[in-house]
């Protein structure tokens, strides 16, 4: 019984879930304080160059790879060549761990959208964050272990938010994914709209903006600042751990799949920038001629303390709370279906069980993880640890080891080059193989042998070594071994290796 691979209604529902997984957490909150920090104006130059050199290139080559051999990245990395499954593991265990703090800062910006209709923070948004509403115990930082006390007003949200997330993906490709984003990026696209206007509006404006573009160019001989651009592009743009193998694996078999990436690469930089003018506007009122540099120093507390800050003395208060954390919450919720569909797809195809088995066991038990961790009381100490590791050097080694086994020890661009080019109105060629074959095991090798090192010396933010050794390197360690251990079990004879030909 040949059973045919899920798919995409057309191109425009491609576009809009790809779209819909590239614009999250990291172009509203990530962006901004990235750029602030790095050069400000200035800074766009070298995130300009990692674009072309490196996040373009990086998501037609995941664009190439699903769509050449329609598999989520376990499958589509054994049709490449029998020996690259481990690869496409090593991805979904990337995506396991992302998935699980991702969703509980979803959970938090919908519950703020709530607290911002009577601004539940008072005058004391620092304080309320960490005290009242997270319940925050420093686990680990002082010495005094990590525990998992369940915090009520942070679990439940959670709870709810796996919930909904778990039906949209039993729901499929067409009937779940497609349609949360369908209605979920026209809304957000409102909103942030909205958002972007009413900021512009508001007092001390201009110096905001101002204090974010006022080029700084010594910047840019600060390899740093290099290092920053690269990896907000990774980031934002889902590249390297197999978001983008996935969805491409569900285009239909002759679609433009180059065209539709730079569109989508495209669409998250202008994302992005509008984001940064809006947060920017609304952090010059708050600074009202202040230096800037305290309120923005970091993703969590910009969002956190610095926005519901803005809001409690804004005219409006209310509207501009539900805008920015309504806007944050559902562009966190469509980059996290995304991130569960290469967990979720992957298990279907090596098992060949239905969707909603394949989503009860896989999703359950992130599920459960991430509400046992992040829904406790050092949930916030998890969360920031897991999120160092898994989202620079988890992804970084993932995307290293995928562009140069590709390109030097299995040989596969030139298939991959013919199968993005039948179709493709951007024809890739001797340019495309030289920045995935030289240029960015480079660069990438570069960034990654840094930031273990800086991590091997430094630590991260404090943390006690055990902690960081169990939720940073051993949750990594633990993904290695899991992806070899997968790779080394057969394929279930009705799974959709045996089902279906590329
Ligand atoms: N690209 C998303 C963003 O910019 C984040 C993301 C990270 C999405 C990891 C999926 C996986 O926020
Ligand atoms: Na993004």
């Amino acid at each position: 019984r040949p059973r045919l691979r899920e798919s995409f209604t057309g191109r425009t529902a491609f576009i809009v879930v790809a779209v819909g997984s590239a614009v999250g957490l990291g172009n509203i909150w990530r962006f901004p304080y990235v750029t602030y920090e790095n050069g400000g104006g200035a800074f766009l130059i070298p995130y300009l160059v990692a674009l072309l050199t490196a996040g373009l290139p990086i998501l037609l080559f995941d664009y190439a790879i699903g769509y050449r051999f329609r598999g989520s990245p376990p499958l589509a990395f054994k049709r490449l060549h029998p020996k690259a499954e481990a690869i496409g593991w090593f991805q979904v265990g990337i995506c396991f761990l992302i998935a699980i703090y991702y969703a509980a800062i979803v959970a938090w910006a919908a519950m703020y959208t709530w607290f911002s209709l009577t601004q539940a923070w008072g005058d004391d948004a620092a304080g309320f964050f960490f005290g009242e509403y997270l319940q925050y115990d420093e686990g680990g930082t002082a010495g005094t272990g990590i525990s998992v006390d369940f915090v009520a007003q942070v679990g439940w949200p959670l709870i709810v938010v796996w919930l909904i997330l778990l039906a949209a993906l039993a729901a499929g490709v067409r009937k779940g994914i497609t349609r949360i984003s369908l209605i979920g990026l026209p809304v957000l696209l409102l909103m942030f709209v909205l958002l972007v206007g009413y900021s512009l509006t508001l007092e001390g404006a201009v110096d905001g903006l101002n204090a974010l573009f006022t080029p700084e160019w010594s910047a840019l001989s600060d390899p740093t600042v290099w290092i920053q651009a690269y990896g907000q592009i990774f980031f934002s743009l889902s590249v390297g751990f197999g978001i983008m193998i996935t969805y491409a694996s569900y285009l239909k078999k002759r679609s433009n799949a180059s065209g539709s990436g730079l569109v989508v690469g495209f669409s998250n930089s202008s994302f992005e920038l509008l984001a940064a003018i809006g947060v920017f506007a609304a952090l010059g009122f708050l600074a009202a001629g202040a230096p800037l540099d305290e309120v923005a120093e970091s993703g969590l507390g910009l969002a956190f303390i610095a926005f519901p800050t803005i809001i409690a003395e804004a005219p409006a208060s209310a509207l501009l709370g539900v805008l920015f954390f309504g806007s944050l919450a559902i562009a966190g919720l469509t980059s996290l279906i995304s991130i569960m569909e290469v967990v979720v797809s992957s298990v279907k195809d090596k098992t060949g069980w239905s969707r909603p088995l394949a989503v009860a066991v896989a999703g359950g038990s992130a599920a459960v993880v991430s509400v046992t961790l992040i829904g406790g009381v050092s949930g916030l100490t998890i969360l920031d640890v897991v999120d160092a590791f898994s989202n620079n050097i988890g992804i970084v080694s993932a995307a290293l080891v995928a562009v140069f086994l590709v390109t030097w020890v299995f040989r596969r661009m030139d298939v991959l080059a013919e199968g993005l080019n039948a179709y493709g109105s951007f024809r890739v060629g001797p340019v495309w193989k030289a920045l995935i074959g030289v240029v960015l095991p480079v660069v990438l090798g570069y960034l990654l042998i840094l930031d273990v090192q800086d991590k091997v010396q430094n630590g991260y933010e404090g943390y006690d070594s055990w902690v960081l050794g169990t939720f940073g390197w051993g949750a990594l360690a633990l993904m290695l071994v899991l992806a070899v251990g997968m790779s080394l079990l057969r394929w279930n004879t009705s799974s959709a290796m045996h089902l279906e030909n590329p």
